[in-house]
């Protein structure tokens, strides 16, 4: 269960503007349920988890069985934004630290991604590994046609034509049914294919066989994350002041447009979260940044961002607001121990979980921030686990549509993205693209 605080803005924030903000989030969600707002036609990811069947679960275990049957040990996942971050999220989130480094037998392939840059480098370096191990591929593009996963794909897949007599079984497409240069490919090979349903946009994704492949292929329970997911759908689309979606989309709302907070930090006090970081940067920054709009969302790692950012949090420009993800308790045990010189003058600690000293940092942390000028809302999940991973995905969603909805803004669409993609097929002499060629070389 996803639970929020927003004990941390009371000493910003009068409690009657507050229920302005909730009176709009709740008229947003009625927005959001009945199918009446902007780009309600990529409304489908409210539903997913009570609505995905069992079946579709057992086809993602049955490509995991068939790879661990050829002795598969690297799956390379390629895709870009929507298409891969939720995945890299709740891996990255449930795997061990040092899964990599470990010895002994491992149970699932490594995962890697591929296919969300263009870098040279990046990819020769890639193909150094998949050289060196017995490979898979995953391909996920929505649209079949963006060019990092394509670049990508090409190479992977050249690789692996090469190398496999069974190459076709080696390679999933995951991607729009019906259309796309992707789509035509898969069928063409005969590769095994998943679909992105069309009524669920790339950054709503993750619970769609985007997400759910590559986490099952990595070894990870999506039984747990949806049945996670499926308790938030529940909370976040009842219609009330303590449903923490609406909560959540009032106070940053309210924070933004009342007090000039412009930037938004999501706070992690644990590295496994790092990715959720990033995931929820692009559902937030592609869903709201439009129309000379929007809350920049930013994240950081503490403690470790506290030796970097710490000092611009405290005392820098006041136009910030923090989102903790605090998760409760530790999975792991490690007590600091006694030393007799205590040269290091921990001995204080000794006996203590380290998880003990990381909560008293983030209370020390939230203290310190809200006396800077701060306000602080807490996201809070009692561990990290498949099912909570799930709920935050599904509680985040929801609060970017409602949030979205009271800031007046359509959460389903990205026209700004394609404005690099128009120069980057001038420059590259795309066919088609002749006029804009010649008059991004005029301006050059
Ligand atoms: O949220 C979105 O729709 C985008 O970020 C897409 O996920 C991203 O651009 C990748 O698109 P595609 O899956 O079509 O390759």
């Amino acid at each position: 269960m996803v639970k929020v605080n927003l004990g941390g803005c009371d000493s910003f924030v009068k409690d009657a503007d507050y229920k302005v903000y909730v009176e709009k989030a709740l008229k947003a969600l009625d927005v959001l349920e009945s199918g009446t707002g902007a780009g309600n036609d990529y409304i489908g990811w409210r539903h997913l988890p009570s609505e995905t069947p069992e079946s579709l679960i057992g086809e993602c275990e049955a490509v995991r069985d068939c790879w661990k049957a050829k002795g598969v040990d690297l799956v390379v996942v390629i895709g870009i934004g929507g298409s891969y971050l939720g995945a890299r999220c709740a891996i990255e989130a449930l795997s061990h630290n040092f899964a990599k480094q470990l010895s002994g037998k491992k149970d699932a392939p490594e995962v890697v991604f591929a296919g969300n840059n263009l870098s040279e480098e990046y990819l020769a370096e890639l193909m150094d590994l998949v050289a060196e191990r017995n490979t898979a591929t995953i391909v996920i593009s929505k649209s079949g046609t963006t060019t990092e996963p394509a670049v990508a794909f090409r190479v992977v897949k050249e690789y692996i034509e090469k190398t496999y007599s069974d190459a076709s079984e080696r390679i999933v497409a995951i991607t729009d049914a019906k259309k796309g240069a992707l789509k035509t490919l898969a069928t063409q090979e005969g590769y095994k294919t998943f679909v992105v349903p069309d009524n669920v946009g790339g950054r709503y994704s993750v619970l769609t066989p985007v997400g759910l492949l590559p986490i099952v292929v990595a070894g990870f329970d999506v039984r747990e994350m949806l049945a996670g997911a499926k308790e938030m759908e529940e909370v976040c689309s009842v219609r009330s002041e303590e449903n923490p979606a609406v909560k959540y989309a009032a106070m940053r709302n309210l924070l933004y447009t009342g007090f000039g907070k412009k930037i938004e930090i999501l706070v992690a006090f644990n590295p496994k979260l790092q990715y959720l970081g990033e995931w929820w940067k692009q559902l937030f920054g592609e869903s709201e940044g439009k129309e000379l709009k929007g809350i920049y969302p930013a994240s950081v790692n503490f403690t470790t961002d506290l030796h970097s950012m710490g000092q611009f949090i405290q005392e820098g420009e006041r136009i910030l607001f923090e989102t903790v993800v605090s998760v409760e308790k530790s999975n792991r045990d490690v007590i600091i121990g006694s030393d007799p010189q205590n040269l290091d003058q921990l001995n204080y600690l000794a006996g203590q979980h380290v998880e003990h000293c990381n909560a008293m940092a983030q209370l020390g942390t939230k203290l310190a921030h809200i006396d800077g000028g701060v306000p602080q809302l807490e996201v809070s999940i009692e561990k990290l686990s498949a099912y909570n991973i799930g709920g935050l995905f599904q509680f985040f969603e929801y609060s970017c549509g409602i949030s979205a909805y009271v800031l007046g803004i359509n959460p389903f669409n990205q026209p700004g993205v394609e404005a690099y993609k128009k120069n980057m097929f001038a420059l590259l002499e795309k066919p088609g693209y002749e006029e804009q060629t010649k008059a991004i070389k005029e301006r050059l």
